[in-house]
């Protein structure tokens, strides 16, 4: 096995998850929703999960409520604040540094009839402009529905201005969604807590994939996006998963002292960075993205304009290292990353290069990486 340097795409599950996953799916395999012994075994891992995830987000864990991952926690919370198509539809406020499971359903609300999008500016250091977010709220005059923000891009690792949005939307009367999804276990949360909703997915914090969360503060109106039975209060129908709830579970517990952890990595992020701007320098325009002071400690994204980030990307997987590009391959032509796109315009935004590491992420690891790296980049 080579090395991974990807852990923003996804992360390894801890074998502690692997464990707990497997002894749900064999002895708590019941319907959580039946009543009888089966069914309580089944609805007992569940809850004890649902308690886990209460203490990491700081959260009544009657307000947790667990969906399919990120994407489908984002989708509810977006919907949720705009459920008719009107004559003059309220404004929802949001910007281009979002993950896509924000970013298409605006677009979609948008045509829809349901809101009207205003995307803020961002700063080329990949921050949200909160000034624009002041003029945005003055603009719109109090038809703003919802504002959403993310907690930490995932392209970039640079951290938004949570605490300042919340309080701007707060004084509008704005409902506010935070995608905590990159930050929960990695960086500081607590601002995060004051949003009216906020999405995690497990398999960013070493859980399994397919299930997520999403924490409502209680009254907040929620809606459904499929229709069904009455799990998760009917927000979520469908049979539950014990065992991926299980899995949730144990890597909630974990992440709570997370960013111990994560802050440690910083140094190997920034000796590996520093390292790889050096072979880079003298190549026009290399450069890292993001502001270095307000970012996550394990990110790192490179522009190197002479490359596309898609090519490296396979070159350096030839070459036993795993990391990714932001910019999406598909149908063989390479669509610039919209993080990029936001921060710089469309010039650079097929060559980006982001290395995310994790907890398990050695300094051998790194030199394995960077070793690749030189081959690649000096052939
Ligand atoms: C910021 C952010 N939000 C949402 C998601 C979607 O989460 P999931 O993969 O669980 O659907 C991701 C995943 O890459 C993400 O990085």
């Amino acid at each position: 096995m080579g090395v991974y340097l990807d852990w923003n795409a996804t992360t390894p599950p801890l074998p502690e998850v692997l464990d707990a996953m497997h002894d749900v799916a064999a002895r708590a395999w019941g319907n959580p929703s039946s009543i009888h012994s089966a069914g309580r075994a089944a609805r007992a891992a569940v809850e004890d999960a649902r308690a886990a995830v209460g203490l990491l987000v700081d959260a009544d864990p009657r307000d947790v409520l667990l969906t399919g991952g990120g994407t489908e926690a984002n989708n509810i919370a977006l919907r949720s604040a705009f459920p008719d198509v009107v004559a003059e539809p309220r404004w929802l406020l949001t910007s281009r540094l979002e993950h896509a499971s924000v970013t298409r359903v605006a677009e979609a609300l948008e045509r829809e009839g349901r809101a009207r999008v205003r995307w803020l500016r961002v700063e080329p250091s990949g921050v949200i402009d909160l000034a624009d977010v002041e003029r945005a709220l003055a603009e719109t005059r109090l038809a703003v529905a919802l504002v959403t923000v993310q907690a930490v891009n995932h392209e970039t690792g640079v951290l938004q201005p949570v605490r300042e949005v919340v309080a701007l939307a707060r004084a509008a009367k704005a409902r506010v969604h935070v995608d905590a999804v990159q930050a929960w276990g990695k960086v500081d949360t607590n601002a995060v807590a004051d949003a009216d909703t906020v999405s995690l997915a497990a398999h960013k914090i070493r859980g399994p994939k397919g299930i997520g969360v999403l924490v409502a503060r209680a009254g907040t109106p929620l809606l459904p996006l499929v229709l069904g039975g009455p799990q998760e209060k009917g927000l979520r129908p469908g049979t539950g998963d014990a065992a991926l709830a299980a899995g949730l579970g144990v890597a909630a517990r974990r992440a709570i002292d997370g960013k111990v952890r994560y802050a440690r990595i910083a140094s190997r992020r920034d000796a590996l960075e520093t390292a790889l701007l050096a072979l880079l320098a003298g190549e026009r325009q290399a450069r890292r993205a993001g502001d270095t002071e307000r970012r996550a400690p394990h990110v790192s994204l490179l522009v190197w304009p002479r490359w596309q980030g898609a090519e490296l990307v396979a070159a350096l997987d030839l070459e036993g290292v795993n990391v990714s590009s932001g910019a999406a391959c598909s149908a063989g032509t390479v669509e610039p990353s919209p993080v990029l796109a936001a921060m710089f315009g469309n010039a650079d935004a097929e060559s980006g290069l982001r290395v995310s590491l994790g907890d398990d992420t050695t300094d051998a690891d790194v030199e394995q990486a960077l070793a690749a790296f030189t081959r690649v980049l000096t052939r």
